[in-house]
């Protein structure tokens, strides 16, 4: 079996991610619960608990309104669901405003739920957060480069580092994250380039969505890689399989077998 397909056979820690650098691609996929956390158990190297699913299930437009009480609701579904992952609770907007409030909320994510680390979006405004967690032993993972959480304040969706200017500055913030005490950075919609130049200057991983093959890994969000969410279809979002498709296909053949009496057949009767 290739490194490409082997199954990850032990429960995945930080010190674990630490190593993959520059060794072996490191697999993150989001999940909202825990039927499809166990789907994921053993074949993926993280699981984020990502405020998309304020989008993804909630059928909100952004992620901005997603609760603390709702990402810790979910984080305890996925780790009922996997327990060989390592499981990332992602802060949702407004919960991590000041270094006691992130405190606050990231104490009860490590409390209320079996989470190893949480997920913060920012760069260098946000290294003084990132420390004040770190020093008081919780695991981040930092998010730069397009963040979802700025959409409403930055009037949109905007790929970054496509001048050298904001490559300097997108390596400003990940050096501050990694000083800061991250443990990993999710890079999101940034050209390929510019997620090289990220990679190559801090000694932590790189997670990508939307930032090209250079990173040292990559996360998608499931209910986009498996084509259940089709309100739209970023560039970077590659279908592996026809979600929505395959539930319309069978739950037509339901509900003709129900009206044409087929179906509960002999078989599924008492
Ligand atoms: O919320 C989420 O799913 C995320 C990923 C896009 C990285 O932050």
């Amino acid at each position: 079996m290739s490194i490409h397909t082997k199954k990850v056979a032990k429960k995945v820690t930080l010190r674990t991610i630490a190593k993959m650098k520059g060794v072996e691609p490191i697999t993150m996929v989001t999940a909202y619960d825990a039927l499809f956390a166990k789907l994921f158990d053993g074949h993926v190297d993280m699981i984020l608990v990502g405020d998309s699913l304020n989008m993804s299930f909630l059928g909100k437009d952004d992620t901005l309104s997603a609760t603390m009480d709702q990402m810790i609701y979910h984080t305890q579904a996925v780790c009922n669901g996997a327990s060989l992952p390592l499981i990332v609770l992602d802060m949702p907007f407004g919960s991590y405003t000041s270094k006691s409030e992130a405190l606050k909320n990231a104490t009860r994510a490590y409390q209320e739920t079996n989470a190893q680390a949480v997920k913060i979006e920012g760069g260098k405004e946000r290294a003084n957060i990132v420390k004040a967690l770190t020093e008081n032993s919780i695991a981040v993972l930092g998010h730069i480069g397009l963040m979802p959480q700025f959409v409403r304040a930055d009037g949109g969706y905007r790929v970054r580092g496509k001048e050298k200017t904001d490559i300097d500055l997108l390596i400003e913030d990940a050096k501050a994250l990694e000083a800061a005490g991250a443990f990993a950075i999710v890079v999101e919609g940034v050209k390929s380039e510019a997620a090289k130049a990220i990679t190559d200057a801090i000694t932590i991983p790189t997670i990508g969505i939307g930032a090209g093959l250079e990173c040292d890994g990559q996360v998608l969000v499931w209910s986009d890689m498996f084509g259940f969410f089709e309100e739209f279809k970023p560039k970077f979002v590659k279908r592996y399989c026809n979600g929505a498709e395959l539930i319309r296909e069978n739950l037509k053949k339901y509900t003709s077998e129900v009206k044409n009496r087929e179906f509960p057949s002999k078989e599924y009767i008492y």
